[in-house]
């Protein structure tokens, strides 16, 4: 009997009694949260390295199938547009999927790529650029990019071999660009303006930054202060942020430790009480167990704003679909009012509860961060492709003749079909694999990459496709996101890889930190 079909049955059973769902926390909880391991348990097979080697050796094929149909068409161009092999430039023009490639590379071990990597850096201009460009993404793909690729040559995780391959450029680029992005902190207040002109250091004369956008640049930042030893990279986003980890109004908190999305950069204040994990709010979140473990030691307080999120998220948030409530969603909020419907963005929620349990040794966060996996993975188990959608509800007043039996039978419809190569899913299977030990995640992301291998393949590249539930996923589009090397590639490669130093580790070992775009930075604090 499949895992699954028991653990309905055992649901089934509550509901039929009329019973209310058991909360986090509650001795009912902790019955089923032990039955679901003991489930899970008996699903997991041997471990097998063979079938393991064979699964990172077909990630890495892949990975270098598509680095090549990017490069030798759209080298110095940020990406490749697989179905009409041409290049598009979103990213500053920058050359985003070679920058956001190199650590993928280097924990693949693969020379010749790196080589090409390290050759192509020292030749990109920071100071100039002839699109807008955002510091959230600038910081959380090139800079942590560079950063992560010194940090593990300097850790020596691949000796390149040939010419002697210049490091040190990684560190005087990474410093040049953010030298060139400081002017956004420029403001009143010392929250920056996302969107920015480097030609005229201007902005886009936006009065308001949103939560995750303030709230994913201090790691990168601060990693740069602490190995230059110019402390105003980190003295910069430590500010901005400063009016996150104290927010104020006090009613656009609307539970303890969860806030609003949009704040005043003139002043500093939330602007709304609407949120969750959802995108816009989520590296916010992320980022404040993350900096915890990044140095346990600095940023404790970090840490104890995450625990309040993470309880009030388990407490309030937590949301069964009414046709199947062994499933386990987050529920978004306007003020007090709760709002079913999620996201592909928001399936990191699960790796990010798998992380803060682990560090904080708090089985009540591991055993939720499982059920926050195991109900993204139906979200990929229920479609015709095997791929999740952009976007999916639970909201019984959206039911209609058009998804009710896909809303009975699965526990949520699907909102936007899409799927545009996003890493989430793969991502929580990662943590939850490396904390727990279970090759049953390794099997979910094998059957996860598979999936995407079979349906967003086409020419030199994969390709956003528009309808995960049609056959062969509707019709391609033209996107091919850089973060498909950094996040999709890594995650679906190290899951099955050999254990290594920058692996995330369940023994409070870990000594390198993943931002959210995948990139392995070295910790500053003793491992937690
Ligand atoms: C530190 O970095 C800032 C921001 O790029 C720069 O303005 C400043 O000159 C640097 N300080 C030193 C001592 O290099
Ligand atoms: C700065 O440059 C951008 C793009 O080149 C342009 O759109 C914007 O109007 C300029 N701002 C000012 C104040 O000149
Ligand atoms: C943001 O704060 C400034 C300064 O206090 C104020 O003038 C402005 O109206 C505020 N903007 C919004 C949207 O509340
Ligand atoms: C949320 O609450 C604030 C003040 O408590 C109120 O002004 C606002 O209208 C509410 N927003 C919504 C969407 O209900
Ligand atoms: C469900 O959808 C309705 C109509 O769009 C909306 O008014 C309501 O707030 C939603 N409720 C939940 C819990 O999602
Ligand atoms: C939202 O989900 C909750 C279960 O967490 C359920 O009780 C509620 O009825 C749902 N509301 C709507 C409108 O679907
Ligand atoms: C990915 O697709 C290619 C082309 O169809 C195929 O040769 C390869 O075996 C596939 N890899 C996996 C892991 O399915």
């Amino acid at each position: 009997m499949r895992l699954s079909s028991l653990y309905v049955a055992a649901m089934a059973v509550y509901q039929v009694c009329g019973l209310i769902l058991p909360q986090p926390g509650s001795a009912k909880y902790e019955d089923l949260a032990a039955k679901d391991r003991y489930l899970r348990a008996l699903h997991s097979r041997a471990v097998n390295p063979t079938l393991e080697q064979e699964r990172a050796n077909a990630v890495k094929d892949a990975f270098v199938f598509a680095w090549n149909g990017y490069f030798s068409t759209c080298k110095g161009q940020d990406e490749l547009e697989p179905v009409t092999n041409t290049c598009n430039n979103p990213r500053n023009n920058w050359g985003a999927s070679a920058v956001d490639a190199l650590s993928t590379a280097l924990v693949m071990e693969i020379q010749d790529i790196v080589t090409d990597i390290l050759d192509y850096i020292p030749t990109i201009d920071f100071t100039t650029s002839a699109t807008q460009v955002s510091l959230f993404e600038t910081t959380i793909r090139y800079l942590a990019g560079m950063l992560s690729g010194y940090a593990l040559l300097r850790e020596e995780i691949l000796t390149v071999t040939g010419s002697t391959p210049n490091i040190e450029a990684l560190l005087t680029q990474s410093q040049s660009l953010a030298g060139s992005l400081s002017f956004a902190f420029d403001t009143p207040t010392g929250i920056p303006s996302n969107n920015i002109y480097l030609n005229n250091r201007t902005t886009d004369g936006e009065t308001v930054n949103s939560l995750a956008t303030i709230g994913s640049l201090v790691l990168e930042w601060q990693h740069l202060s602490d190995i230059t030893g110019n402390a105003t990279y980190g003295a910069l986003a430590q500010k901005a942020e400063s009016y996150l980890l104290n927010p104020e109004p006090t009613y656009n908190e609307p539970f303890p430790g969860l806030v609003g999305s949009e704040v005043n950069i003139s002043n500093g204040v939330f602007l709304d009480a609407t949120g969750g994990w959802n995108g816009g709010d989520d590296s916010f979140y992320e980022y404040l167990i993350k900096m915890y473990v990044y140095d346990s030691s600095r940023f404790s307080n970090y840490r104890d704003r995450w625990v309040l999120a993470a309880d009030s998220t388990m407490k309030y948030l937590a949301s069964h679909p009414s046709s199947r409530p062994d499933l386990t969603f987050l529920a978004s909020y306007v003020n007090t009012t709760f709002v079913n419907a999620s996201e592909h963005l928001t399936c990191f929620d699960g790796g990010n509860f798998l992380l803060g349990g682990s560090v904080l040794d708090r089985q009540d966060y591991i055993d939720f961060g499982l059920a926050l996996v195991n109900g993204c993975h139906d979200t990929y188990t229920s479609t015709l492709t095997g791929i999740g959608p952009e976007t999916f509800s639970w909201n019984t007043s959206g039911v209609d003749s058009s998804n009710q039996f896909f809303y009975e039978k699965n526990g949520f419809y699907i909102t936007n079909p899409l799927y545009d190569l996003r890493p989430e899913v793969m991502e929580s299977y990662y943590y939850a694999y490396r904390i727990t030990g279970n090759t049953l995640y390794q099997d979910w992301a094998w059957d996860a990459f598979v999936a995407i291998n079979a349906t967003t393949r086409v020419g030199n590249g994969f390709s956003e496709v528009s309808d995960v539930n049609a056959v062969n996923g509707g019709s391609f589009g033209s996107l091919q996101e850089s973060f498909l090397f950094a996040e999709v590639m890594k995650y679906s490669y190290l899951i099955h890889a050999p254990d290594a130093p920058f692996q995330v580790s369940n023994d409070y070992q870990n000594k390198w930190v993943f931002n959210t775009e995948a990139h392995p930075l070295i910790v500053a604090g003793p491992p937690v």
